[in-house]
């Protein structure tokens, strides 16, 4: 395609388009530092201006007042026009900006929506957003210009701050409200000339000039203004919380999904050894988290003494802002669907191994054999040692880790029993026997595994992953065999308990590997429909990791509840999957939810992967691992569950797993393993 058709037909791009384009930082795909409040205000004040320039409104520093209430067409605008329109009092732009403020949240995702659509922002997983490299066509008559529209707004907003050049009304106005942002100082190099002169253009424009006294105003004094605002926490009596059938049954989502459903989407919890904690459960929370968690969370404390655990500080779970955004990068190829299809060969050949001595009437709890199972695929293929030998040690110190650290449902001292101290050393076994089969003539010709890429950074980031974070690194890669191999006993317990699906799975498995083994590419949706959307299920309902933890580190309101500062909350971000308005029906098993047109897993409420900056990275590996060993196991055995009476309960701390009782009997080989 030529460079004038790809060219982005946005002549004329909104002042909150153009704002949130400069106040976008490439290093942490998100906005530069600027408080949540002070970040609302100016993207109102944004809209005023843009709807003073398109001479809806018309304001001094004393009133603002509808000149002309006409629609203009964008959605970002008219709603906002709409409401000063109806208000019979004059008002003055602070008590508009100060009004409004709250809104800005939606303002913000319909321009990042806006602009992505254009092909001027690029979107990542995990709710990342940098500039996209289209042509850019700055107006209808010049010619398409091969730079990023952001690159071209800031370079024109520098050489007007950095230069005698003149500004129009528009660009006064934006050099105002990014003043007001005090973000100048991150983007250019200024001295004392250029900041007087953003003073001086910025008393040029009496409509920027009033706009940006009125964001200032009333970013001044954020806490204030929200206090009266928002309403009480409820706090969930004990009783209540015991009287709910899902704390017997271990089923934290739907627990979650009921108690939001009694208190709303902002509730306390006693805690048994703490203050009550503050929970958050809902489809609009989820949406919240996903787009402006990162302004007003923080993941560092929460994992600060679990990392410590292992002599780490820093590792990826428990990193923020630039740093986190940098090292996700680094690390997404490492743990990406294609560098599993890579060594389809050696998964397949690892699945077979577990698989190889099964005989009808064996049984095995369900659990362990999972767990082994996959830890067997996962240790060789992303640290390229065996280590089922020290996998119970590896898995039973983490689990104590999470359930003293994180869950805080232990006293500190319960990591430091003669039993605990045994299991540590796992750790430093698993590091030397990693390393010691990385060295470079080793690796010479190997497909490259998750330790190259963590070993190639330590060599050439040590700040960004130190040797200290090694440990940490090393072993986490086979936790995830923990999730991983949880998630794969509930699928074979869905699929055993439901023959009409095991049918329908095991004729996909048969096509698939009808010809021999499939190269990893040939997972395609139409070749795993019935798989994937089973596998979809039954994340939906047994989700391993039901709710994530943050700290709170600048007050926000959340659905008009005020988040202070220094809080501890859980976000239950799989609370919707058992929500009847996001999943009708939520306690029934059905994997059409999944086809259009009902997609229900399509909004912010199915997050089995969790939200936002820290979105399992593994989640398409994770996918993909997981199909493929559903459908080795139905393609050569029928399972049954064991015994015969086994009621589903879940075990759910510190993650949700099986309970310990549940059985699988090998009742019948359909083939035999290929040796
Ligand atoms: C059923 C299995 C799994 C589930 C349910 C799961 C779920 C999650 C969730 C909910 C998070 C976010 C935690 C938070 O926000 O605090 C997460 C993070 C993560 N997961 Fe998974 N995961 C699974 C398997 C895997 C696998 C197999 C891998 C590796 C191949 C993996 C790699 C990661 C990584 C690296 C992160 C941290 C991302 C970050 O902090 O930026 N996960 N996972």
């Amino acid at each position: 395609m030529s460079v004038a058709a790809e060219a982005v037909k946005t002549e004329h791009l909104s002042l909150p388009e153009e704002l949130i384009l400069m106040l976008l930082n490439e290093e942490n795909g998100y906005f530069h530092q600027v408080p949540g409040w002070q970040l609302n205000c100016a993207v109102i004040g944004a809209v005023l201006a843009e709807l003073s320039l398109q001479s809806r409104i018309d304001t001094d520093l004393e009133s603002l007042f509808v000149v002309d209430e006409s629609e203009t067409g964008d959605p970002a605008l008219d709603p906002i026009l709409k409401t000063i329109a109806k208000e019979s009092r004059t008002r003055n732009a602070t008590y508009w900006i100060e009004r409004l403020a709250l809104r800005a949240e939606s303002i913000i995702d319909l321009t990042l929506d806006r602009l992505v659509e254009e092909k001027i922002l690029e979107h990542h997983e995990g709710e990342f957003w940098t500039l996209a490299s289209t042509a850019w066509k700055p107006d209808p008559y010049s010619r398409p210009r091969e730079v990023t529209v952001g690159h071209f707004i800031k370079t024109r907003i520098g050489n007007l701050i950095l230069t005698d050049m003149i500004p129009d009304p528009r660009e006064v106005i934006l050099i105002c409200l990014v003043n007001t942002c005090d973000v100048f100082r991150f983007m250019f190099k200024l001295d004392e000339e250029a900041e007087e002169r953003i003073e001086f253009i910025c008393r040029m424009d009496l409509i920027g000039r009033s706009i940006s006294e009125a964001v200032l105003h009333n970013a001044s004094a954020p806490l204030l203004r929200r206090a009266h605002l928002t309403k009480q926490i409820p706090a969930v009596g004990l009783r209540d919380l015991l009287r709910s059938p899902h704390v017997r049954d271990g089923n934290l989502p739907a627990l979650f999904a009921e108690l939001a459903g009694k208190h709303g989407p902002v509730f306390k919890l006693p805690m048994p050894f703490a203050e009550p904690m503050i929970f958050l459960a809902g489809p609009e929370v989820n949406h919240w988290t996903n787009r402006h968690g990162r302004m007003y969370l923080r993941a560092r404390e929460y994992f600060a003494d679990f990392e410590k655990v292992y002599g780490a500080s820093g590792v990826l779970p428990a990193l923020d802002g630039a740093d986190h955004f940098r090292l996700r990068k680094a690390m997404a190829p490492a743990y990406s669907r294609r560098r599993l299809q890579g060594q389809a060969d050696e998964l397949y050949r690892h699945a077979r191994e577990s698989m190889a001595g099964w005989k009808v009437g064996d049984s095995f709890q369900a659990r362990r054999m999972c767990r082994h199972m996959i830890n067997g695929q996962i240790s060789p293929l992303s640290v390229s040692v065996d280590s089922q030998d020290i996998f119970d040690d590896l898995m039973a110190y983490k689990e104590r880790a999470l359930t003293v650290h994180i869950m805080k449902l232990l006293p500190g001292f319960a990591m430091k029993t003669p039993a605990m101290k045994r299991t540590a050393r796992a750790i430093d076994t698993l590091l030397a026997r990693v390393q010691s089969v990385h060295t470079p003539a080793q690796r010479a010709g190997c497909p490259r595994d998750l330790a190259d890429d963590l070993f190639s950074l330590n060599a050439s980031d040590p700040q960004l992953v130190p040797e200290s974070n090694l440990r940490f690194a090393l072993s986490a890669a086979l936790i995830a065999s923990v999730y991983l191999g949880d998630a794969f006993s509930l699928v074979l317990y869905a699929m055993a308990t439901q023959p009409e699906y095991y049918a329908r799975i095991r004729r996909e498995a048969d096509a698939m590997f009808a010809n021999g083994d499939p190269d990893g590419d040939a997972f395609t949706p139409a070749a795993v429909d019935v798989t994937h959307r089973f596998v979809t299920e039954c994340l939906r309902m047994y989700p391993i990791v039901p709710a994530s933890m943050r700290n709170v580190m600048n007050s926000c309101v959340v659905e008009g509840y005020e988040l202070p500062v220094g809080a501890r909350v859980t976000i239950a971000q799989t609370a919707p999957h058992y929500m009847e308005d996001v999943f009708p029906d939520p306690f029934k098993f059905d994997i059409d939810r999944y086809l259009p047109p009902r997609r229900e897993h399509r909004g912010p409420g199915y997050a089995p992967s969790g939200l936002g900056t820290h979105r399992c990275l593994g989640f398409r590996w994770m996918e993909l691992q997981l199909m493929v060993n559903v459908m080795l196991v139905a393609h050569h055995f029928t399972l049954e569950v064991a015994p015969e009476n086994y009621k589903h309960r879940f075990s759910p701390f510190p993650s949700m797993k099986p309970s310990k009782k549940l059985k699988f009997r090998v009742a019948e080989t359909v083939r035999e393993v290929p040796v």
